[in-house]
């Protein structure tokens, strides 16, 4: 489905990003796998995927709060001079808290995160995929960002803002064969996942019909989905992935 694409997926270290990078490699796409800081485990984790699926996968460095990381590594990607087909906006931190309890400095920390980094990433690789007339963005939102739960609120408007974003975004890259969708995963079984205490998992699981948590594996094949030609007329969409949740 993904043969002799090649795709940049962040949070590529663990849950949802890491199922992606196999799915993506199991489907025949090359990845430019993204995490936050060397790892020998994650390089060697990354160098058996290549092997076992007869794909490349390259692992990059940076850390979403550092524009300065940020662009080095962008640079140093498209100095490859290799087609960059797929952006998956993957990475993202969870937080809880309300109004009140919320500090300035955390929500300006969750916006940069969840929302600003992603953007930043959409400016770099959107301009270059419009150069090249071809490309889709896959941005990781969450029903958190369509539900409006008390408890959320830094995740949630971050995630919001990323919905907003995605949808303008694809109105204004269409035009020039570039897609731009998200996805709004429930609760996938992953560390962020179950940051919750059990009272909390068992009050969002009853409001989740299938009466369970996603599998990172689930979310991985949309997003392989989404960045297909399969998708070629999907633009601007919103994928609820939730066990029937919304
Ligand atoms: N799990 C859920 O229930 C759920 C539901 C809806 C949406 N989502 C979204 O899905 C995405 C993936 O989440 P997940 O469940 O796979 O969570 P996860 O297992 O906690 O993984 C999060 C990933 O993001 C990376 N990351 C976080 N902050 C970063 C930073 N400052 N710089 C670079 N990388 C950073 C982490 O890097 P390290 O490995 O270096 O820590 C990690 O690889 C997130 O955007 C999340 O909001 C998750």
């Amino acid at each position: 489905m993904l043969r002799g694409k090649n795709a940049v997926i962040t949070g590529a270290r663990r849950g949802i990003g890491r199922a992606a990078v196999e799915c993506f490699a199991k489907y025949g796409a090359n990845v430019w796998a993204c995490a936050r800081k060397p790892d020998e485990d994650f390089e060697r984790d990354m160098a058996g995927l290549a092997r076992e699926y007869g794909v490349w996968i390259k692992p990059v460095y940076f850390d979403l709060t550092d524009s300065g990381e940020m662009a080095a590594a962008v640079k140093g990607i498209l100095a490859e001079k290799l087609p960059v087909d797929v952006l998956v906006n993957n990475a993202g931190m969870p937080h809880g808290g309300t109004l009140f309890t919320t500090s300035m400095a955390k929500l300006r920390e969750v916006f940069t995160v969840n929302f600003f980094a992603q953007i930043e990433l959409m400016q770099y690789f959107g301009r270059y995929m419009l150069r090249r007339k071809s490309g889709s963005i896959i941005n990781m939102a969450s029903v958190g960002g369509l539900e409006h739960e008390p408890g959320y609120l830094a995740y949630g408007s971050s995630k919001a803002a990323l919905i907003w974003a995605t949808r303008s975004c694809a109105k204004e890259l269409a035009p020039h064969n570039v897609r731009v969708n998200a996805l709004a995963p429930g609760l996938v079984d992953t560390e962020m996942g179950s940051y919750r205490n059990q009272t909390e998992l068992d009050k969002v699981l009853a409001r989740t019909p299938a009466g369970r948590m996603g599998s990172p594996g689930e979310i991985a094949e949309a997003i392989a989905f989404l960045a297909s030609d399969r998708a070629s007329y999907i633009t601007g969409e919103i994928l609820s992935i939730d066990g029937g949740r919304l």
